[in-house]
């Protein structure tokens, strides 16, 4: 390993004087004109740039450790000697300061998009179906490629050199990581002009790809971090976004992240023709184009690809959750489109959850913010996929009896990409008997935060602790409110929420809008820079409209989708707060439970005067009224096969209009399926269950 990057900064004054005695070229260098020296750095630099390359991108090293260490001890001292010929692109200059004033939010050029996912065969096929109808085209070409599983990263070249590096933050705008991002051995810092144009790449241009932790880094920065006491990452994922967005960049280099990119654009847009021309482009240019990916021609052959993947993922040194597969050509890309946050030119198939077995230790209830106490089981560590998970959870007390379990007993625990691992089931068999000395799960009496009794009320699954001034509900309202898809307050995460509530600087949510600078500053680890973010993210999160506050004051049962349909209705705060329980049933998908739950939280004082209060401070409390048709309120729809008049967005926005919801799988629940030319599976499903099949004519009558 070239570990000297960060050791060699660490070689003593001493050791550095004895190595520039061993190398010749040095003395040479001292002894030329100012030009000479800085053609020999520009050679060596060159020099270890290639090695570089061999090492870090093609995982092929053409020299020894120790030869790759002197090179770079060589070029150090040169510049030591010359600091006014150090530039920004020197292998040294990959480690360096922190950003002055945190992380500055950026544009990006062109949204960065997610994609769709996909999770069996026949949904695959539906995708495939999809393409061909919208591209009008039955040959289609795509490209394979796995599915990395870290962050993505948009990476903005000028005249060849790295200027900046973004995370997606919102897709619209993310944080410029720079510095961090130029610690990346696999991220080339500037790439000469000749080497740009053969591989037919502009000077000017931008790469998107999937910054990740190799499993290996991952395992080692987590013994280490144990070892220290320090708190472990759940994951190579939320390693890496803890990385890229802590303030030291040494840190950053010390991890070890790895970066492979999946897109050329210039001007915020693809450049060239075909996907796989782009991919082998960027590998012509030095940079870490994922090697297992493939062309193939229909999805028979994406599937096959799928199915030899999953067999192999295991073997990789970093993780993969699925496979992606898109369109090639590029000017079919831009016939086929987008959807609003995902190419349709592109599709996610993602791998079943991966499980392991260990063995249950405790089980302690973690109190949310609606006051519901979640059974967290403490396992036994168990490393699957790549992580080591110890906790897992059970969802509630009817779970614990439903899966009969006890404390001492082996489990099955799944994870899957994005969700909290979950205990399935228990194990019982030859190599896994069930022990003797097993323990009966305790039901809470009290919560485990704030020693209130706790209620379970008839008919509901949940224990709740009701004290409204429990300090565990308080920090997770107040991280509720400001996470991403509510008010988007960055940098208020779980260390400054801590503080923020323990020192009583916020006792609501409404206290956020009176913090002042002085108050920030008073708190551990925070400089003025970051104060002032804060202060700015703040009152950014004033313009957000109407839907986040409603969701964000975490009346119960009112999530993303009902916030929304309440904001589209009542079109006012003021309206909602003073909505009847009939009123409030008026709403999409609002029942009596749901408008019950309103009124009682608008029936507390201290909630309307919290209201109040976010009305002084300026929240947007007002908003475009919608109205949305109720003639399918309450229906619940699964669309299949090809459908002759309408796209599935469009038919899905149909339904959706009429108040109807659509899911991608068929239950019990589901009131009918729409099923177009080719409907597979899920209309066997639909039969077999006895659920209602409609064709598109049927579904347009309905949706009025
Ligand atoms: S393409 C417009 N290709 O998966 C195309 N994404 O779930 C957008 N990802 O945000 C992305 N491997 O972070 C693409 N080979 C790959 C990928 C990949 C991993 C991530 C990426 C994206 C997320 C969506």
């Amino acid at each position: 390993m070239y570990l000297s990057l960060i050791s060699a900064w660490q070689i003593s004054a001493s050791r550095r004087l004895s190595l520039r005695a061993l190398f010749p070229l040095i003395i040479l260098a001292m002894g030329s004109s100012g030009k000479d020296v800085a053609k020999k750095l520009e050679t060596l630099r060159e020099k270890i740039r290639q090695h570089e390359y061999f090492y870090y991108v093609l995982d092929r090293p053409e020299i020894s450790d120790l030869e790759f260490d002197k090179l770079m001890q060589q070029l150090k001292d040169v510049e030591a000697e010359n600091p006014a010929l150090i530039t920004p692109d020197s292998p040294t200059q990959r480690v360096g300061g922190k950003p002055r004033e945190g992380f500055v939010k950026v544009p990006h050029s062109s949204p960065m998009l997610s994609l769709d996912n996909t999770y069996n065969e026949e949904e695959l096929r539906d995708w495939e179906r999809r393409v061909h109808e919208l591209s009008g085209r039955s040959d289609v070409d795509y490209v394979c490629e796995l599915k990395l599983d870290g962050m993505s990263l948009a990476l903005i070249y000028e005249d060849g050199k790295l200027v900046r590096g973004i995370t997606r933050g919102d897709g619209s705008v993310g944080e410029d990581v720079t510095l961090n991002v130029r610690t990346v051995r696999s991220v080339p810092l500037s790439i000469p002009r000749d080497r740009l144009k053969k591989a037919g790449i502009p000077a000017n241009f931008e790469v998107r790809g999937e910054l990740l932790m190799p499993l290996a880094a991952f395992k080692k920065m987590n013994d280490d971090r144990e070892a220290k006491g320090l708190a472990v990452f759940a994951n190579p994922r939320n390693a890496t976004a803890g990385t890229v967005r802590q303030l030291e960049s040494k840190v950053t280099a010390e991890r070890r992240l790895d970066y492979f990119p999946y897109m050329l654009l210039e001007n915020g847009r693809t450049y060239f023709d075909r996907h796989s021309k782009t991919l082998d482009a960027l590998h012509a240019a030095g940079f870490k184009v994922n090697q297992n990916r493939k062309l193939v021609h229909g999805i028979d052959e994406a599937w096959e690809f799928i199915l030899q993947w999953e067999g192999k993922r295991d073997s990789l040194p970093y993780e993969i959750d699925g496979i992606v597969i898109k369109v090639d050509r590029t000017a079919l890309q831009d016939e086929i489109g987008f959807t609003g946050k995902a190419p349709r030119w592109a599709i996610a198939y993602k791998y079943a959850a991966r499980a392991g077995i260990t063995k249950l230790e405790n089980v302690r209830w973690q109190v949310g913010r609606t006051g519901k106490l979640t059974p967290v089981a403490e396992l036994v560590p168990v490393f699957i996929g790549g992580t080591t998970v110890r906790n897992a959870t059970l969802h509630n007390a009817d779970e614990i009896g439903r899966l009969g379990i006890k404390i001492g007993d082996w489990v099955q625990v799944e994870r899957g990409g994005d969700v909290i691992p979950k205990v399935a089931k228990i194990i019982d068999d030859k190599e896994h008997p069930r022990p003797h000395d097993l323990k009966a799960i305790e039901m809470p009496e009290r919560c485990p935060v704030c020693g209130t009794k706790v209620v379970r009320t008839e008919g509901e699954v949940d224990y709740r602790c009701v004290n409204a001034n429990c300090p565990a509900k308080l920090r997770e309202t107040i991280l509720h409110f400001a996470s991403r898809g509510v008010m988007n307050i960055d940098g208020m995460g779980d260390a400054l929420v801590n503080q923020l509530t323990e020192h009583g600087l916020v006792k609501n949510v409404a206290d956020i809008y009176k913090l002042s600078k002085d108050d920030l500053l008073s708190l551990e680890r925070m400089g003025d820079k970051s104060a002032q973010n804060i202060l700015n993210e703040i009152e950014a999160s004033k313009k957000l409209p109407l839907e986040r506050v409603i969701y964000g004051l975490g009346i119960r049962m009112v999530g993303e989708r009902t916030a929304q349909f309440l904001a589209e209705h009542f079109g006012s705060m003021e309206a909602l707060e003073n909505a009847s329980v009939e009123e409030l049933q008026n709403v999409n998908e609002v029942g009596p439970r749901i408008a019950e739950s309103i009124v009682e939280f608008f029936s507390i004082a201290a909630n309307r005067k919290l209201v109040e209060r976010l009305r002084e401070a300026k929240l947007t409390l007002s908003g475009e009224k919608k109205r949305r048709g109720t003639q399918l309120a309450g229906k619940t729809f699964v669309l299949t096969g090809t459908l002759a008049h309408f796209t599935r967005d469009e038919a899905k926005k149909m339904i959706e209009d009429a108040g109807g919801k659509v899911t991608g799988s068929v239950s019990k629940k589901t009131d009918y399926v729409v099923a177009g030319a080719d409907a597979g599976s899920k209309l066997d499903k639909a039969k077999e269950l006895g659920v209602k099949v409609i064709d598109e004519k049927e579904m347009e009558t309905l949706a009025g």
